[in-house]
């Protein structure tokens, strides 16, 4: 039996839901298999909820996951959310890279740090919530520069995750300059090692290394603040002392720079590039899970990891055996892997190794 993804703006009392709906926290709001009432669309949209899934009229109930209609993400390019969310990243990217050839180029000052970061603050008010980002930087990824893409996405990221973690508006504000500039010392490197698909060679993942320091030095002698600088240098350097390029561990590292560094792998994890399709967001959790508790700050990553995967409660997703089901419950011990509606039962792929969500939907 057919289902039908509506924007809640179309939801309509009467209307016989299809999934369960779930707020930011995982709170139930409206049970799957109950028609809409006028409170329980006010809570939604009061919970900013942006699409529900309903059986169209005449369908019948049956619970059925195999939609055959547009995907989540096509279905979001169509709105006027992603839209204006396009609209002011296209802008932002397009003038940070405009001062920043003319830096490399010329030489001399940032000129535009604050127009850039309300930029970003623009971009994160189109959002309404830290749903909205994540699926709207899934779909918004196709700026041609990487390196300005990424930096835009981290700022972003990284400004959420200073939401997430309790940050003050002034350090959130700084945050997202620190985001902008980490990468700028790439603009120094030579395009074929950025823009290389196959694994660099250990030469050029040498030459490579060196962004962080020509990155410093881009902004060393600028009127920014010294966390700016200091990320820049610092974004690759971890908890454990493995990281580049000095080898530092622990509070050595500012914690704006580890909030950055967080949000900098995740995104060049799950964004797609020219030569391979973005990582899904629970294969990118479960990698900080096997190996990132000792690289990044603990507290840090565990709060970013529960939240990214509570943005995707209650959302499809399909599974390594081709099993299409819906995120009903997250698991504490291990966030990648949540119990999984399908049909009338229930998958809990904390105890079924062998299975692990490949992509949402
Ligand atoms: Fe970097």
């Amino acid at each position: 039996m057919q289902i039908k993804r509506i924007g809640i703006n179309e939801a309509k009392t009467g209307m016989l839901v299809a999934e369960d709906v779930f707020n930011d926290g995982g709170q139930l709001l409206f049970p799957a298999e109950a028609r809409l009432t006028e409170k329980a669309i006010t809570r939604m949209r009061f919970h900013s909820i942006p699409f529900i899934k309903i059986y169209p009229e005449g369908s019948g109930t049956d619970i059925n996951d195999g939609v055959d209609e547009l995907s989540f993400f096509e279905k979001l390019r169509e709105t006027e959310e992603y839209v204006a969310f396009n609209e002011n990243f296209s802008e932002v990217a397009s003038v940070f890279e405009k001062e920043m050839r003319v830096i490399i180029r010329e030489g001399g000052n940032v000129t535009d740090s604050t127009t850039l970061s309300n930029g970003v603050k623009k971009i994160l008010g189109t959002c309404r919530s830290g749903i909205q980002v994540f699926d709207l930087l899934h779909c918004t990824r196709t700026y041609d520069e990487v390196v300005f893409a990424h930096s835009l996405n981290v700022a972003i990221i990284s400004a959420v995750l200073g939401g997430w973690l309790g940050f003050t508006t002034s350090e959130i504000n700084t945050l997202i300059v620190c985001g902008i500039y980490h990468d700028i010392g790439k603009l120094k490197i030579p395009r074929k090692i950025i823009e290389k698909p196959e694994a660099l060679t250990p030469e050029e993942y040498e030459i490579m290394k060196t962004h962080t320091t020509l990155g410093f030095k881009i902004l060393e002698d600028m009127k920014l603040d010294k966390r700016v600088k200091y990320t820049a240098l610092m974004h690759h350097e971890r908890m454990d002392g493995s990281g580049y390029p000095l080898g530092i561990k622990g509070d050595k590292i500012d914690k704006l720079t580890r909030v950055v560094a967080i949000a900098d792998v995740y995104e060049a994890m799950t964004a797609p590039r020219k030569y391979r399709k973005a990582r899904c967001p629970f294969e990118a959790v479960k990698i900080f899970e096997s190996n990132g508790l000792a690289l990044y700050d603990t507290e840090y990553l565990l709060k970013f990891l529960e939240h990214i995967t509570m943005c995707y409660m209650g959302y499809r997703v399909r599974l390594n055996d081709g099993t299409i089901g819906t995120i009903v419950y997250m698991n504490k011990q291990e966030e990648s892997r949540p119990m999984i509606r399908v049909g009338n039962e229930y998958i809990n792929l904390f105890r079924n190794p062998e299975l692990y969500i490949e992509e949402i939907l």
